[in-house]
């Protein structure tokens, strides 16, 4: 019988928008395709919504820009193009993300992890092709026995206190093999003049976020104060590159970008120093 791995090495020859298009075409009604079986299934549109901000053929292609330009710094930056780099998904929600990996590594090299018990079910309960565990929100080290070539976290420092985002990239720095990388996405200035993901904020949060932003560098507003009192560690973020080299000691900016298709996503790339 043929392996995970194996059923995996038949299509990743394939491009990778062809890859793509397998991996996100699986829905939990198409039955008619017993080749593909192994292939994880996508979740409802609802919860696509919750996770992502984004649904449909957006979410696959937002996905898909994301993962090809991270790849592409990447390998500029030195990561080995081989299948046995280790990638370790940080925040990986319901692991859009990580269904993209196996065309870049062996599936036994990949990793997540989510605060959410809810997130890391729907990577186990869906088959996507990753090592996963729940972690603390600000946990003390990484729950994988593990150096990890690649580290990355997609819409994920883009919502986070300050402190907790300095924490994971102290854990990262532990945790990267010794030419690793680590590449977040962080949110501009300009994320305050329209309209934030944790509802709308009034002009008085607004003036007093800018202000915090631009004296700062760092802009935060918890969805304690503003969407349906969430947990006051989590909210939207907005980074300036001054904090970021203040800030994140002991690394350096090597690279950033930012897809066609999601501006408010800015891709940093990290090394240590
Ligand atoms: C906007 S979603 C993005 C999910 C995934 N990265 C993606 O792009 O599909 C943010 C994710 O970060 C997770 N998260 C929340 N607090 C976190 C924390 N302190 N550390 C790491 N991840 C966190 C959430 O549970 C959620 O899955």
């Amino acid at each position: 019988m043929e392996t995970l791995q194996q059923s995996y090495d038949r299509i990743t020859k394939l491009s990778l928008r062809e890859f793509r298009k397998l991996v996100f075409q699986r829905d939990p009604s198409l039955k008619n395709k017993p080749n593909y079986s192994f292939l994880p299934t996508m979740v409802s549109k609802e919860r696509q919504l919750k996770w992502t901000g984004c649904e449909g053929p957006t979410l696959v292609k937002n996905t898909y820009d994301f993962v090809s330009l991270m790849f592409l710094h990447a390998y500029r930056h030195g990561l080995p193009n081989n299948r046995d780099i280790k990638i370790l998904d940080y925040g990986c929600g319901w692991g859009r993300m990580l269904r993209l990996m196996p065309y870049f590594t062996n599936i036994d090299n990949i990793y997540g992890v989510d605060p959410t018990v809810k997130s890391v079910d729907l990577c186990q309960d869906y088959n996507v092709p990753a090592h996963t565990k729940v972690i603390d929100e600000k946990p003390d080290r990484i729950p994988f026995d593990v150096k990890f070539d690649l580290i990355y976290a997609y819409s994920v420092f883009t919502h986070m206190r300050d402190h907790i985002a300095k924490n994971a990239l102290d854990l990262f720095k532990d945790a990267l093999s010794p030419n690793g990388m680590v590449c977040v996405t962080v949110r501009p200035r300009a994320y305050w003049l329209g309209r934030p993901s944790g509802g709308n904020i009034s002009q008085d949060q607004r003036k007093k976020v800018l202000e915090q932003h631009d004296s700062t560098g760092y802009g935060f507003i918890s969805y304690h104060d503003n969407k349906h009192g969430g947990p006051t560690e989590w909210g939207d973020t907005t980074f300036t590159l001054d904090y970021m080299r203040k800030h994140w000691t002991g690394w350096d900016i090597v690279g950033m970008d930012v897809t066609d298709t999601v501006s408010m996503q800015r891709l940093i790339f990290l090394k240590p120093s």
